[in-house]
């Protein structure tokens, strides 16, 4: 779709959220709520869009600084009608403009565009979505004569008693022709049982001109649920992931127990790619094909290649290269960079290290600050000393070293290329090419020490 802009309605404050962030910015399967908006608007083709912010209007403006929008402040929250009003400069009359809330997180560009194109083909003045509903009470009611044709909206607290009996609701959807949009902004009052100004009385006065309106009716109401509250805002997190979780398995990827699988929004996984129980798959995570995650793994802002095997583990803000194992019960930290066939096994910690193809860390070692080359081998308990109480310094392990047990390797240091630590060392000074360090106090065994 073309030749359309967007206004998203995000003033509003969300008291029931009983919350210090604005409702908009509270998120479903981790992406704020106005940005899954937003992205949908994109994805349909929106041109411009602009974000009416009134509630906690800066940390709005600040969370969605590089989106790529605009913004129009409502300072005192007068009503949907008067909303639109602040962002009329950015309505062009010879563009169409659609009109979304901000708490409406389940919103589909398939939608948008199902909406444009109804709107088009009769070249109506405003179009709406509306939906059947069993429980119409509190939504704005949409009126129709005999024949059914569309006559107005009467809000809930204005309908007369006859009106309430209607089923038909205004789910907050408009696409609106700008010129028409700009005369009807001009006519609205706040003459209402609310004292507010609609923005549906903008549907009314619009038939009344030129062009038509009429209602496009939908069939999925759950698109169309407004988040008001913490229960409203979990219901909208479960609709979203049974989506992703869709996405995802029509795409080739096997979700073991979709009920117990957390995917965000952006997360992308490659096919044949195996998802265990208890996976959160978080942020801009990266997982290619044929990768076996989980169980209970929490990932984010990961990058993993294709056959990674990854258990019981914590990662974030890193990389992992083919073939790789990670876990049991493994912490990798900011700013990793794990290479092919390497093994990270139960109860590694790794943080800010570049690690070598084909080097095994099995079990028990903390890798900080370190750069550790291929085929190296780590024995159990090796620990980088990284940190003196005041700076941080690095560790570097070059190719085919072989670490032993229980070794301490105090940073800065180097252990140079094919070098050995023996088990139980603490290892201060750089150790040459092919040597053999042994940093540790000789055995005595004392005669007799038992009798005594
Ligand atoms: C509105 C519609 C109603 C419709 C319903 C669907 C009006 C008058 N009524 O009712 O017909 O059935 O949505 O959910 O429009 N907002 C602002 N500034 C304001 C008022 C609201 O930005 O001054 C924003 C809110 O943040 C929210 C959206 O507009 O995102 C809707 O406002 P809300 O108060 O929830 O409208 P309803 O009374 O539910
Ligand atoms: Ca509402």
């Amino acid at each position: 779709m073309n030749n359309f802009k967007t206004i998203i309605l995000a003033a509003g404050k969300g008291t029931r959220m009983k919350s210090k962030l604005p409702k908009v910015l509270h998120k479903v399967c981790g992406k704020t709520m106005v940005e899954c908006v937003i992205d949908e608007a994109v994805k349909c083709g929106s041109e411009g869009i602009c974000v009416v912010v009134g509630d906690k209007a800066e940390m709005v403006k600040d969370c969605l600084k590089d989106k790529g929008v605009e913004f129009a402040l409502q300072a005192e929250q007068l009503g949907t009608g008067h909303a639109v009003m602040q962002a009329v400069d950015f309505i062009d009359e010879d563009k169409d403009i659609l009109v979304l809330y901000g708490d409406t997180p389940l919103l589909k560009a398939e939608t948008f565009e199902k909406l444009i194109s109804f709107h088009r083909e009769k070249n109506y003045g405003v179009s709406i979505i509306s939906a059947n509903v069993e429980d119409s009470a509190g939504y704005g009611h949409i009126i129709r004569d005999e024949k059914g044709a569309f006559v107005k909206n009467v809000e809930y607290k204005d309908c007369t008693e006859e009106e309430k009996l209607v089923k038909e609701i205004n789910t907050g959807i408009y696409i609106f022709k700008g010129s028409e949009l700009k005369r009807a902004l001009g006519l609205i009052t706040n003459n209402n049982a609310q004292g507010e100004y609609y923005l549906p009385d903008a549907l009314e006065i619009i038939l009344k001109g030129e062009f038509g309106a009429d209602a496009y009716v939908a069939e999925d109401v759950a698109e169309f649920s407004g988040v008001n509250s913490r229960v409203q805002l979990a219901e909208a997190e479960k609709i979203m992931r049974e989506r992703i979780n869709l996405f995802h398995m029509t795409n080739g990827v096997t979700i073991i127990n979709p009920e117990a699988t957390y995917i965000g929004a952006d997360v992308e996984i490659g096919m044949d790619t195996i998802i265990y129980p208890g996976c959160v798959l978080e942020g801009k995570t990266v997982i290619g094909e044929d990768c076996k995650v989980g169980p209970d793994c929490r990932l984010t802002d990961m990058i993993l290649a294709d056959n990674v095997a990854i258990q019981y583990t914590t990662a974030m803000e890193s990389s992992i290269g083919n073939g790789t194992k990670v876990g049991p019960y493994a912490y990798i930290r900011p700013n990793c960079k794990i290479g092919e066939n390497i093994k990270v096994g139960d109860f590694v910690e790794v943080k800010n290290s570049v690690i070598g193809n084909g080097t095994k860390i099995s079990h028990l070692t903390y890798i900080g600050d370190s750069d550790v080359g291929e085929r190296i081998n780590f024995g159990c308990g090796t620990i980088t000393v990284n940190y003196d109480g005041k700076k941080k310094f690095r560790t570097v392990v070059e190719d085919d070293v072989f670490v032993g047990c229980n070794a301490n390797l105090i940073a800065p240091v180097t252990l140079k290329q094919g070098s050995y630590v023996a088990a139980g060392s603490t290892v201060t000074n750089d150790v040459p090419e092919k040597c053999l360090a042994v940093a540790r106090s000789r055995q005595t065994n004392i005669e007799g020490w038992t009798k005594k």
